[in-house]
């Protein structure tokens, strides 16, 4: 006996990347968050924020927000859907799109979140695998032409990007939606906005996750046109997003001087980290995003994983058949990648 739908009952959860033990002091580059602390602007927010405004339900579109968001992107500020992080908005559209005889496609390895989201809604899954460079198996997508196609540019766990030329081809192939997840977009070259007024089946995902230092608050968003936002709309918990998110988040959006030096910093230590680990005789795969995945030499991944646990480094493992010689490695400060190489240096 089961108090829920069979397919629940048969799903398999996703598992998030491990925290440290309470108390415990880690070099953690397991869940590529960002090394550097949130915008002074962004903590002023916090500071200053009316605890007495909390009283009152917020705007349920967050506009202040939105507005910021809006002008930084140069997009319609009506463009904007905000979510409780991008999952959120991966959530969002699974249940507006996909379900039984609606299917989700991606190539994989790719953010196993959309494979959660298949199986909550009962939906088939076309989970397409990518080249062995990890290139993404574009016409093979276009081929399934599911409900809801799925492509994280740059790709997690594989730092893999599409072109914006390919993103474009792919789009005009599809009949159904193409959400592009450009969570680690403020560490690639380019990105696919341009495409949303291109494409009416193009919906883009953003998180501050990420560029902006905020994981822990939050705050995702879409941008998307008038057909695909009514769909948003009608899925979206009504106040995903409080007015605490919204003040902070608009407040580290604003400040783009800071979010540029964090980001060129990451970008500066994502070469170094490359160099030092090929120097080790690493593989390590271009990289778009704010962590490396590299095969380890000999190929032991899980030993080198669990060694340098103990010595108090957390790294990213994933154990899929294209992965299981891997790790992914955040980037991290240069005292964070010091730590690192040492550690490996004593191990190799
Ligand atoms: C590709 C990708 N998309 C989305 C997310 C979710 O980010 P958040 O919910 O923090 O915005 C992640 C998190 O690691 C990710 O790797």
């Amino acid at each position: 006996m089961s108090f829920f739908l069979d397919n629940i009952d048969a799903m398999i959860p996703y598992v998030p990347g491990a925290q440290p033990e309470p108390g415990r002091r880690v070099v953690k580059l397991n869940q590529n968050e960002n090394p550097y602390p949130p915008s002074p602007r962004a903590l002023a927010a916090l500071e200053s924020f009316n605890g007495a405004s909390l009283r009152l339900y917020p705007d349920p579109m967050a506009p202040k927000f939105t507005a910021v968001a809006s002008e930084v992107l140069g997009v319609p500020p009506e463009q904007i859907i905000v979510g409780d992080g991008s999952d959120d908005l991966i959530i969002m559209l699974a249940r507006a799109a996909a379900g039984p005889g609606r299917a989700i496609a991606y190539g994989e390895p790719t953010f196993p979140y959309y494979f959660t989201q298949a199986q909550v809604q009962g939906a088939p899954v076309a989970a397409i695998p990518c080249d062995a460079d990890f290139t993404l198996p574009l016409e093979a997508l276009a081929e399934a032409d599911a409900a809801l196609t799925f492509v994280a540019s740059p790709n997690s766990p594989t730092g893999a990007a599409a072109t914006t030329d390919q993103l474009d081809w792919l789009a005009g192939k599809l009949s159904g939606l193409l959400a592009i997840d450009e969570a680690y977009a403020d560490f690639a070259a380019e990105n696919a906005l341009p495409l949303v007024d291109r494409h009416d089946n193009v919906v883009v995902l953003r998180t501050l996750s990420k560029g902006y230092s905020l994981a822990a608050l939050r705050l995702g968003f879409a941008v998307a046109g008038k057909a695909i936002r009514q769909g948003l709309l009608k899925t979206k918990a009504i106040y995903n997003v409080g007015p605490i998110p919204a003040a902070v988040g608009a407040a580290a959006m604003a400040d783009q001087s800071y979010h540029d030096e964090c980001v060129a910093a990451i970008i500066a230590e994502r070469k170094r980290l490359a160099t030092a680990l090929i120097k080790r005789r690493f593989f390590v795969y271009p990289s778009h995003g704010n962590f490396l995945l590299a095969a380890v030499p000999g190929g032991d991944a899980p030993r080198m994983v669990e060694t340098l646990k103990a010595g108090g480094i957390l790294v990213r493992y994933f154990n899929s058949p294209l992965l299981q010689d891997k790790l992914r490695i955040s980037i991290g400060t240069a005292d964070d990648t010091d730590a690192l190489l040492a550690a490996i240096d004593a191990m190799l």
